[in-house]
């Protein structure tokens, strides 16, 4: 596999904080005990890995527990009062800590609330799903839902410290897992080919043997931290992430979000590549390359006639699209990804068509 230069705790410059640590642990209750035994420490954990984990995190007081939903019908201004009120009762103070246990809707909760309780507390992250894992716990951004309008209202808010415990990913299911995965694949293929055909090579032994994701965890990280470094708050190179985003995100707003967010943007990367195929960025043997890779993740799904508009009005209300132009991110081959506006025309809609005639998953 690629070569993998992250040790076991590295730090992320910030504009927010100076910077934040990311480190790997060994042993979960150990960590625990640290943070518990250091200063005022309030745990806000995902209801469901709170159960999962009762062994390891009973050492949690009561007193400074709140339970998390995590839905993302939850993911909203009004359920974030609820836990305010939990954490009022608990007689949270400015200068305690917060500290989030979940995936990126306890992420998005908790980074959320840490920003505007007091204007602000500290707030620490143990992501325990793949997805938050390899790609949501740096980056400083949290997201809430607003009325239909996903991910609508947020604040640039990083954690202090992010703990990875690979322990987390055992309880996972195969399709969280492959949701990861699709978003690690999207950072290797912003730097080229190795990477993701080292997971491709090894997709099968990765869904049973989860501590082998380690290293494909510190290398999507490894990516990401070179461009958050430059560009946090999203205002020019970071836009090269959302390679396979904006084709993956219409996929999840046609299916009701039933197409698990990784996995729509293994199909919106296939697509984009084949747009790409088609305007000659790329040549057959390179889409074919990438093509291999991308199809062990790629879930069932077609575009028909019956549902192209559908699909067609959901990439019309990108918020990178320009006047009646789409604003998607297209490739060179693997490590050369660059946005470009397409049409919304004819031409775009039975490129699509045909995409999914020749290559999707029944
Ligand atoms: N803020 C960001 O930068 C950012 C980035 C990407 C995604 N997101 C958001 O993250 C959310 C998706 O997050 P996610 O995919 O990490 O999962 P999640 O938080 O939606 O959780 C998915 C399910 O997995 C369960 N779960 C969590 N950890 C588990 C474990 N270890 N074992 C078994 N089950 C476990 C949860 O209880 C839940 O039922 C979306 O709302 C998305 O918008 C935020």
């Amino acid at each position: 596999m690629g070569d993998l230069r992250m040790s076991e705790s590295f730090s992320v410059k910030s504009n927010i904080r100076d910077s934040y640590q990311v480190q790997f642990v060994g042993n979960l209750q150990v960590q625990l005990e640290i943070l518990g035994g250091q200063k005022n420490v309030i745990f806000i954990i995902d209801q469901n890995v709170y159960e999962l984990f009762l062994q390891e995190l009973k050492i949690i007081e009561n007193s400074r527990l709140v339970l998390i939903d995590p839905s993302e019908k939850f993911k909203t201004i009004d359920y974030s009062q609820e836990i305010i009120r939990k954490l009022i009762n608990t007689d949270v103070r400015k200068d305690d800590i917060l500290v989030a246990i979940g995936g990126g809707i306890t992420q998005d909760v908790v980074a959320f609330i840490s920003s505007i309780l007091f204007r602000g507390v500290e707030w620490r992250f143990f992501p325990t799903t793949l997805l938050a894992q390899c790609d949501s716990c740096i980056g400083s951004k949290s997201s809430i839902n607003f009325e239909q309008f996903k991910n609508l209202l947020g604040t640039f808010n990083p954690p202090s410290h992010i703990f990875i415990y690979s322990g987390f990913l055992t309880t996972l299911s195969e399709s969280e897992i492959r949701s990861g995965i699709g978003e690690m694949l999207h950072y290797f293929f912003t730097k080229g080919i190795d990477l993701a055909q080292d997971i491709a090579d090894s997709f099968d032994k990765l869904l049973d043997e989860r501590s082998l994701l380690k290293p494909f965890i510190s290398e999507s990280l490894r990516i990401k931290k070179e461009i958050i470094e430059i560009d946090e708050f999203d205002t020019s190179i970071r836009h090269i992430f959302n390679y396979g985003h904006t084709f993956g995100h219409a996929i999840e707003t046609i299916t009701d979000y039933k197409i698990p967010h990784g996995q729509a943007i293994s199909i919106g990367m296939d697509l984009a590549n084949y747009i790409s195929l088609n305007k000659g960025m790329i040549t057959n043997v390179q889409f074919d390359e990438m093509h291999s890779i991308l199809k062990k993740n790629i879930p069932p799904f077609k575009l028909t006639n019956e549902n192209i508009d559908q699909y067609l009005h959901a990439l019309s209300k990108d918020k990178k699209n320009k006047g009646g132009l789409l604003g998607c991110i297209l490739t060179y081959g693997a490590g050369k990804v660059e946005k470009i506006f397409l049409n919304m025309d004819d031409n775009l809609r039975s490129l699509m068509l045909s995409y999914s005639d020749s290559y999707s998953v029944k």
